[in-house]
């Protein structure tokens, strides 16, 4: 099993069809890790997704068909995951650097790119077992904007009206079923506009930035037993709940690149932290933040409310003094 990185997971799909064990297949493994196929079965299942068209680098025509689609766009390597490769372009004189980033990033020789959807990015976190949805769990996300949206935290409960939920719903079980995932945890990002959910990409895996401990904090069971025991094939695997509690996380991040001289935490010890983790120590190197593995640490928080976990995250997170020179 794998959780919050794509790298493992056509291995783990390549590996569940040939052994027989349970996990997502290899042909829905490599649609969850390839842009492209991603939108392409979109497109073919009528999922809703931002308009795209698939670009070879050294295609002589690429202005021209990148001229079929509206600014803003999005250039994306289609391999690649953190935000890396990926390019937000507003005008046309951005297009020869966004096309170097994504050739950057991917081991592929073409790129997609995408019509930018102007609108609020949230997720969503969920887990089909058997050919059924076991939990859908949508999920507010924070987003750092460089040179494309960078989740850098995210908050539940994330309260839509019914309509617009019973929408997300749908195109997220459309999207599993067209992707052909099942027997996997499943991280999916969106993006919503006019109170219709967009469908940006879908993982077989469990999010990053503290996604995992977003689910066991709300529905109160241990999520990465869960996905374990779902590896294991455990028949009678229940993700039932009756525990729904707020919680909130967000990244540590240096504003430059340097070496840490020090890290101290001044936070007293509160049951309502639920982790603030660092991911280096005094010596390390950083770099200033721009895309998801920049990241220093994180911090998370729960609360009776959510008002009260995001309050306790922002105090919790301006008693950590992370010194970088
Ligand atoms: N079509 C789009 N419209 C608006 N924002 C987008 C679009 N595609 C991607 N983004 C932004 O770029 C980020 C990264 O894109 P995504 O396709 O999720 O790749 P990654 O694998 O790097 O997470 C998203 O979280 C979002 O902020
Ligand atoms: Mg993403």
């Amino acid at each position: 099993m794998t959780a919050g990185t794509d790298v493992a997971v056509i291995t783990i799909g390549k590996v569940c069809d040939e052994m027989g064990l349970c996990g997502l297949s290899y042909h829905g493994a490599k649609i969850a890790t390839n842009k492209l196929l991603m939108k392409e079965v979109y497109e073919k299942h009528q999922v809703r997704t931002a308009k795209y068209r698939k670009i070879a680098f050294d295609d002589p025509r690429m202005y021209e068909k990148i001229g079929e689609l509206r600014l803003p766009l999005i250039f994306k390597a289609v391999d690649s995951s953190g935000s890396r490769g990926i390019t937000r372009v507003d005008k046309e004189e951005g297009f020869a650097q966004a096309i170097a980033l994504a050739k950057k990033y991917t081991r592929q020789d073409y790129f997609i790119v995408e019509e930018f959807v102007e609108g609020e990015e949230f997720g969503a976190q969920a887990f089909v077992y058997h050919g059924k949805v076991q939990f859908i769990l949508p999920h507010g996300d924070y987003v750092f904007h460089g040179n494309t949206g960078v989740p850098i935290g995210h908050f539940v409960p994330y309260e839509l009206e019914p309509e617009i939920l019973a929408d997300a719903k749908q195109q997220l079980e459309k999207a599993i079923l067209a992707m052909g995932l099942d027997n996997c945890a499943i991280n999916a990002d969106f993006i919503l506009k006019d109170g219709k959910t967009y469908v940006l990409e879908i993982g077989g895996r469990s999010g990053a930035t503290c996604l995992a401990e977003s689910v066991t904090i709300f529905y109160g069971f241990d999520y990465y037993e869960k996905i374990l025991l779902a590896a294991l094939g455990e028949e009678n695997l229940s993700f039932d709940s009756n525990s729904c509690v707020p919680n909130a996380s967000h990244l540590l991040m240096s504003d430059k690149d340097g070496v840490i001289r020090s890290i101290t935490d001044h936070n007293e010890k509160n049951p309502n932290i639920y982790e603030i983790l660092f991911d280096h120590k005094v010596g390390d190197e950083v770099q200033k933040f721009r895309i998801g593995p920049h990241r220093i640490g994180h911090v998370v928080t729960m609360g009776e409310t959510l008002d009260e976990a995001v309050d306790l995250l922002h105090q919790a997170m301006e008693k950590i003094e992370i010194c970088v020179e």
